[in-house]
């Protein structure tokens, strides 16, 4: 009988500890925060296990919240940093890959409306994405959120830096993710850090508390990676230190080594500042491309994608600048070298002023633009075919990079043989054989390549 009383008296003070214990870490946060439960700025953020999801949200006072899905619930944790907003993160789990999720979250009975994702099945044959970079709250930026809103396609969003250009005003990030919500409720955006994302007086703070990719409250990994259908992406910081023999340089070197190209054959990896750019105002990041460059083509990276400079330019696959490829009517055979794109058009000021003449290794270059870029992985078709789109929905640029070698299918003839691009492209599936051979014997692309003259 005294063993069941000491028990009733346990279970009955257990959610009163548990809640001073919630509330000592909220009281913790300086500000006043007077205001609503009413759940805000509510976004997804995908987990390393596809069988779970973050949801994080924010209310004006201090509170307590849960999210509910699928007949489940899970307690959120419940967390703020030197603004007045406390922030909510709960896991949703036993997800099924593929499935359909409803849910909602809610913060002392204030529940926010149903929202619904998909679960990103990683095993699929097909994945279409959107990635952009320095958004802002422009009204070019507006368009691109739109933009990005009506795709019923996209299965998540890329964004490699300056994010909302916060810049130390706390409430633009509140701005931002309100109006992100109808997006980011229903498809994560997958974030690496710019140089606004370290903020005066907040240094990398509110993008810490704000975003979750490790699932640790008040902590954030700079730089990680994600398996998606047929694309391993990595997002690195441009912001610390990436030389040889820093730890993110290691962890690059351990996740690119770690690849598994017959689940994944293609690989990106999305940072800020970019090693190949011809824009004036920046330009290429010499430090980065002297740090990174060989690890990245000694690894079969595909694409580097950055920001940083805001316009548009995509480079031949380029090694050392020195152009590997010019590929065939838009279409490229993956495994020459990364093709590097510059995508800061989704909104901040455009930078007008273009190097001349423009590089070798530049293939094409657009300025005072806006816009996004949509990707798709094709598994039949075992490609990834890019589109970037202005804001007016005009077609900016746009190829197709195979996994495979380029079979060029014409009747054509050649000095009176027919099918001579037939016979061509036999020649090149068995130099892509031999090549595949040399690859399986050391460096994944030639030692040639990498020793080409700048
Ligand atoms: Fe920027
Ligand atoms: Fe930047």
């Amino acid at each position: 009988m005294r063993a069941l009383s000491i028990l009733l008296v346990l279970v009955l003070i257990a959610p009163i500890v548990n809640a001073q214990s919630l509330n000592e870490a909220l009281q913790e946060c300086p500000g006043t925060m007077i205001g609503s439960t009413q759940p805000t700025q509510i976004h997804l953020q995908a987990t390393d296990d596809p069988t779970s999801m973050n949801v994080i949200w924010a209310t004006t006072t201090r509170s307590t919240g849960e999210v509910e899905w699928n007949g489940q619930s899970a307690s959120s944790s419940d967390y703020c940093y030197n603004h007045d907003m406390a922030f909510h993160m709960a896991t949703m789990t036993d997800l099924v890959p593929g499935e359909e999720v409803t849910y909602r979250v809610g913060s002392g009975g204030t529940w926010s409306n149903d929202f619904s994702f998909t679960t990103i099945d990683p095993l699929s044959n097909y994945f279409e994405w959107i990635s952009i970079a320095d958004h802002g709250d422009s009204s070019e930026a507006m368009d691109v959120s739109d933009a990005i809103i009506s795709d019923t396609s996209a299965q998540i969003v890329t964004i490699s830096g300056d994010i909302s250009y916060a810049d130390g005003e706390q409430s633009t990030w509140d701005d931002w993710f309100n109006y992100q919500q109808e997006s980011m409720s229903r498809i994560p955006w997958i974030t690496g850090v710019g140089n606004h994302e370290n903020e005066p007086g907040y240094e990398f703070t509110p993008y810490e508390h704000r975003f979750d990719s490790d699932g640790e409250i008040e902590s954030e990994t700079f730089w990680y990676s994600r398996n998606f259908p047929g694309v391993h992406m990595v997002f690195m910081s441009t912001e610390h230190d990436f030389n040889p023999g820093s730890a993110q340089y290691n962890w690059l070197e351990q996740d690119l080594s770690s690849v598994d190209r017959t689940i994944t054959p293609f690989v990106i990896v999305y940072g800020h500042s970019p090693m190949y750019s011809s824009n004036s105002y920046h330009g290429s990041e010499i430090e980065l491309r002297d740090a990174v460059e060989n690890l990245y083509v000694e690894k079969g990276v595909d694409f580097v994608v950055a920001g940083h400079d805001h316009f548009y330019e995509r480079t031949w696959p380029v090694n050392s600048q020195t152009v590997i490829d010019t590929g065939i009517e838009g279409k490229f055979a993956r495994g020459q070298a990364p093709i590097h794109l510059v995508i800061g058009m989704a909104g901040r000021s455009a930078y007008e002023d273009l190097d001349e003449p423009q590089p070798e290794w530049s293939a094409y270059r657009e300025n005072s633009t806006y816009g996004w870029t949509k990707w798709t992985y094709d598994g039949e078709l075992r490609e990834i075919s890019f589109t970037f789109y202005r804001i007016d929905g005009t077609i900016g640029d746009e190829f197709r990079l195979q996994e495979a070698s380029i079979i060029v299918e014409s009747d054509d003839e050649f000095l009176g043989v027919p099918g001579f691009s037939s016979l061509l492209s036999i020649l090149a599936m068995f130099g892509a054989a031999i090549q595949r051979f040399t690859r399986s014997q050391g460096p994944y692309y030639p030692t040639r390549m990498q020793e080409s003259p700048v």
